[in-house]
This record gives C-alpha cells, sequence and structure tokens, in this order.
C-alpha cells in the first residue's frame, strides 16, 4: 500500500497535525481540520481485537502513514459526555451508561451513529474504523451500507494478544481529553507526566479502565465480538497480527500484512 511514513521523524511530523477528525466526532456540517487526499485506491481498513489490545495505537501509526482517518465508535461516544444534557438524546444517556459499566451500547444506537456519518466511509481518503462493527449485526448492516455506495474492505487487521499483557495495557493508560490521543504510564509516556505530546491536552484515566468493567468488557468481547473473526473469515478479510512487542514494531508488521 502507498503513502506510509518513512521514517520516525516523518511518522512524528504528520502525528504533530494530528486531524481533529470533526466530521467523525461532531457529524452534521462538521469538516476535519485537515482535509483527506481523494486517491485512487483509498485505503478502507477495519481493526478487530480485545479491549486494551493496543487497536487505537495501531490506528494512530496507520492513521499517519497511510493518511486516512481513525473513525473510532468509542470516540464518538465518549464524545457525548461532553454535552451538556439538553443535547444528549435518551439514547445517548443510555449508551453512556452502558459504556460506564463496561457493555456492548445496543447496536441500533451505534448503527444510528454510523449512518449520520455516511460522508466519512464515502471519503474518497479512505478509512480505519475502530471498534465498529463490534457484532455480527453489525458487521451485516456495515456490509449493506457499504455495498448501497459499491465500497469495500480492503482488509480486517485481527490484532491479538495473552490476556495478562491486555490488563497490564489497560490498567496504565492515559489518554488525552482533548484529542484523544493514547498514552502508557510505562510503555509509552508522554514527554511531561500527564500532558499530551501533540496537543498539550489533559491525560485522564478511562473510566470504564476500573477492574470490574474490564471484566464486563473482555465478556462482552468474547461474546459478541470474536465471532467476527470468523464472520470475516469467511469474506476472505482476516489478516491476524501478533499485538506483542513494541508499537512500531506491531506497526511494521501491520504494513508487512497489508503489502503481502
Ligand atoms: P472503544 O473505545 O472502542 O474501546 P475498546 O475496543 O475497548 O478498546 P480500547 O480503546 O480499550 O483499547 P485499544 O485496543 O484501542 O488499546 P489502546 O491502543 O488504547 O470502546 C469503548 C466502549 O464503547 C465499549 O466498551 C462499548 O461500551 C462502547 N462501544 C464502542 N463501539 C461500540 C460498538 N461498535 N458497539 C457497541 N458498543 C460500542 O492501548 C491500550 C494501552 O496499551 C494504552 O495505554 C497504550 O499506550 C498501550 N499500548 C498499546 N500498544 C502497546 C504496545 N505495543 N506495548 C505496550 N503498550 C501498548
Amino acid at each position: 500500500m502507498q503513502h506510509r511514513a518513512t521514517s520516525d521523524r516523518e511518522l512524528g511530523d504528520t502525528m504533530n497535525e494530528k486531524n481533529d477528525r470533526a466530521a467523525w466526532i461532531k457529524a452534521g456540517d462538521a469538516q476535519c481540520s485537515i482535509p483527506a487526499k481523494p486517491r485512487a485506491l483509498p485505503p478502507r481498513l477495519i481493526l478487530l481485537g480485545a479491549p486494551g489490545v493496543g487497536k487505537g495505537t495501531q490506528a494512530e501509526l496507520l492513521c499517519a502513514g497511510l493518511g486516512v482517518c481513525q473513525l473510532s465508535t468509542g470516540d464518538v461516544l465518549r464524545a457525548a459526555k461532553c454535552l451538556c444534557e439538553t443535547e444528549r438524546t435518551p439514547a445517548i444517556n443510555d449508551a453512556l451508561s452502558y459504556m460506564k459499566r463496561g457493555d456492548l451500547v445496543p447496536d441500533d444506537t451505534v448503527l444510528n451513529l454510523v449512518r449520520e456519518r455516511m460522508r466519512c466511509l464515502r471519503c474518497r481518503g479512505g478509512f480505519l474504523l475502530d471498534g465498529f462493527p463490534r457484532t455480527v449485526p453489525q458487521a451485516k448492516a456495515l456490509g449493506e451500507l457499504l455495498e448501497n455506495e459499491t465500497i469495500r474492505i480492503n482488509a480486517v487487521l485481527n490484532y491479538t494478544l495473552p490476556i495478562a499483557t491486555i490488563v497490564e495495557r489497560l490498567s496504565g493508560r492515559r489518554t488525552c481529553a482533548n484529542c484523544k490521543a493514547v498514552f502508557h504510564v510505562s510503555a509509552r509516556p508522554p514527554r511531561v507526566i500527564d500532558v499530551c505530546d501533540h496537543c498539550g491536552g489533559k491525560l485522564v484515566q478511562r473510566e470504564d479502565d476500573r477492574p470490574e468493567a474490564v471484566q464486563v468488557r473482555m465478556a462482552a468481547y468474547e461474546h459478541s465480538t470474536k465471532p467476527l473473526i470468523e464472520y470475516y473469515a469467511d469474506h476472505g478479510l482476516i489478516r491476524t497480527i501478533s499485538a506483542e512487542g513494541e508499537p512500531e514494531r506491531i506497526y511494521e508488521r501491520t504494513l508487512a500484512v497489508l503489502d503481502a
């Protein structure tokens, strides 16, 4: 695949100009801070894997390297927390309580969010879906939406990691309250403690990274999301990648898989 960053410096520079993904996060008429460059063969990828496996971290590297946008349903739902009471629909209030517990948000709510953001799926720069689809009904609905637009997914990247490492990653995760960049207290620390390298925002711990919520999230993954591996394998799209080791090595593995 083309459009990859060729050096750490180039990667770093691109990441400093992180797209605010306004069209995805805010929907409606919102425009992204860095408009996507149309291309002949846009990368259209789905990231799969258990909570905490490192999908968001790889998404950040892949977005910088491939020049695509990270479309995370989790980020849209978390952004809804910042809306005032009058702006929140009952479905959004419900969704936030599911998230807090670690449960999956109902399919209808998630699919409505995605439908409101169809222009991001039509984007001629491509996309990287992170955290969606997460159930077989969501995957089927996505398949129909894309088929109507004659858009095809190139690959589904399935990241794997032992559970003990996942728990370690989740407990040390810190996320930028402003631009949503992801750090880890020891494995990927920010240059200044609790301050985002990219935008200077405050780094916070997600409320669903509490041990009780992590257990619920893992169970939801086993029950509802893991069946997607077989679903997409049947479509010939699954590419399984070990998520062990440093993020940059996993990123290189991912590029090798995409090139193959
Ligand atoms: P979402 O935001 O999608 O979260 P998730 O899938 O649970 O995944 P995470 O963001 O927790 O982990 P990640 O794999 O991205 O790992 P990360 O890169 O941060 O969803 C949250 C909730 O929203 C759901 O539980 C659900 O309620 C709801 N929701 C969202 N979408 C939905 C949908 N479609 N349907 C229904 N409900 C939905 O890495 C984790 C940590 O490890 C970080 O600190 C990172 O710095 C560190 N790290 C990463 N890679 C490495 C490495 N290689 N070595 C060492 N440390 C690393």
